[in-house]
C-alpha cells in the first residue's frame, strides 16, 4: 500500500477518520491544489487525480517518485546519515553549482532533509535556502524503497503541477471533488503555521481562497476546506456547512500549544452527524 513519504507541517494523517466521513459521497475527479505530504490523497488512492502545490520542490520530488524512482532510490540510499553529512547537503543549494543539479539529485536532496531535519518542517530563508537545523533522529528511515516503488505506481495516471491554487479552476468541472488544505489561518499572533514556503497565506489569500470555492459551487463541484476554527474562518464561511473536529497539531512553534485544538471542515454540500472515533 503506497502512504505518504513525506513529514509535511499541516499533514492531514490524524484528521484521515474525519475526512473520509465528511467527503462526498461519490464525485467525478480529484483535485488536491494544497498537495504537501498529500495524506488524504494518500487515503483515497482515486484512479485519476489532479495534485499541485506552489512549492516547486516539492513537484519536483513528486514527478521524481513518479518518473525515475530507481535512479531516485539508487541515490538516494548512498546518502550516509550524520550530522555533518546533513549540513553539507542542506547547504548544496548555496553553492552556485546547485543550479546544474538535475531533478533526481534535488529530489533525493528533498526527501534526505525531509526525512532527516527538525520535525520534517520545510522551511527556507528569504533567497529560498532551506535552513531547518538537524533532527538528531536516532536512526531515520530515510529511504523507504518499498513504499516509493508503491507510491511511483500509484503516481502512474495522477498529474502534477507546480502552480498557485486559482490554475486549477479552468479545469474543474461538475462532480468533481476538490480537498483543500491550505496554510492554516493563526490561531494567535505567535503561530506560523503560514510558513511553508516563501509565499505567504496571510488573511487576503484566505479571502481569496473563499472567492475561488463560491466559484466551485457555481460549477457544481464539491469541495471541502480544513482550516482552524477562527472567528475569522467562521465568519468568512458563513454560508456554507461548517463542521468543528478536534485535532492535535505536530508543529507550533511553541511547544505547549502543541495539545487538541478545534478544527474545521467544511463543506459546500450535505454530510451526515459525525461522531468521533
Ligand atoms: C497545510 S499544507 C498541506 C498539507 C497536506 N494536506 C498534507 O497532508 O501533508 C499547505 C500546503 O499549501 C502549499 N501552499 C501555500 N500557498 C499556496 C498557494 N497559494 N497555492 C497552492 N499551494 C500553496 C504549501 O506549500 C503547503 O504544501
Amino acid at each position: 500500500m503506497a502512504k505518504p513519504f513525506l513529514k509535511w507541517a499541516g499533514g492531514k494523517r490524524q484528521l484521515s477518520d474525519a475526512l473520509s466521513h465528511f467527503k462526498p459521497p461519490s464525485f467525478c475527479n480529484y483535485f488536491e491544489p494544497f498537495l504537501g505530504g498529500g495524506a488524504f490523497f494518500f487515503q483515497l488512492l482515486p484512479k485519476s487525480a489532479s495534485l499541485s502545490d506552489i512549492n516547486k520542490d516539492l513537484i519536483t520530488t513528486y514527478k521524481v517518485v513518479k518518473n525515475n524512482v530507481s535512479e531516485l532510490i539508487q541515490l538516494l540510499s548512498s546518502f550516509s546519515y550524520s550530522e555533518e553529512t546533513y549540513y553539507q547537503i542542506r547547504n548544496q543549494d548555496r553553492l552556485t553549482s546547485y543550479s546544474k543539479f538535475t531533478d533526481i539529485q534535488k529530489a533525493a536532496r528533498f526527501i534526505y532533509l525531509n526525512r532527516t531535519c527538525y520535525n520534517g518542517l520545510y522551511r527556507v530563508n528569504a533567497d529560498n535556502q532551506f535552513n531547518t537545523p538537524f533532527g538528531h533522529y536516532k536512526k531515520p528511515l530515510i529511504c523507504d524503497e518499498k513504499n516509493l516503488i508503491a507510491v511511483s505506481k500509484k503516481l502512474h495516471h495522477i498529474q502534477l503541477d507546480h502552480h498557485p491554487f486559482e490554475s486549477t479552476i479552468d479545469r474543474i468541472q461538475k462532480n468533481d471533488f476538490i480537498y483543500l488544505d491550505p496554510p492554516y489561518d493563526p490561531v494567535s499572533k505567535t503561530a506560523n503555521f503560514t510558513s511553508y514556503a516563501t509565499h505567504k497565506f496571510g488573511r487576503d489569500e484566505q479571502v481569496s481562497l473563499k472567492k475561488y470555492c463560491d466559484s466551485l459551487t457555481q460549477k457544481h463541484a464539491f469541495f471541502m476546506v480544513s482550516n482552524s476554527s477562527t472567528d475569522f474562518i467562521k465568519d468568512l464561511y458563513k454560508d456554507y456547512t461548517i463542521h468543528t473536529i478536534k485535532a492535535k497539531r505536530s508543529i507550533n512553534s511553541n511547544a505547549k500549544k502543541r495539545g487538541p485544538v478545534d478544527e474545521v471542515l467544511i463543506t459546500n454540500y450535505p454530510t451526515p452527524p459525525y461522531t468521533p472515533k
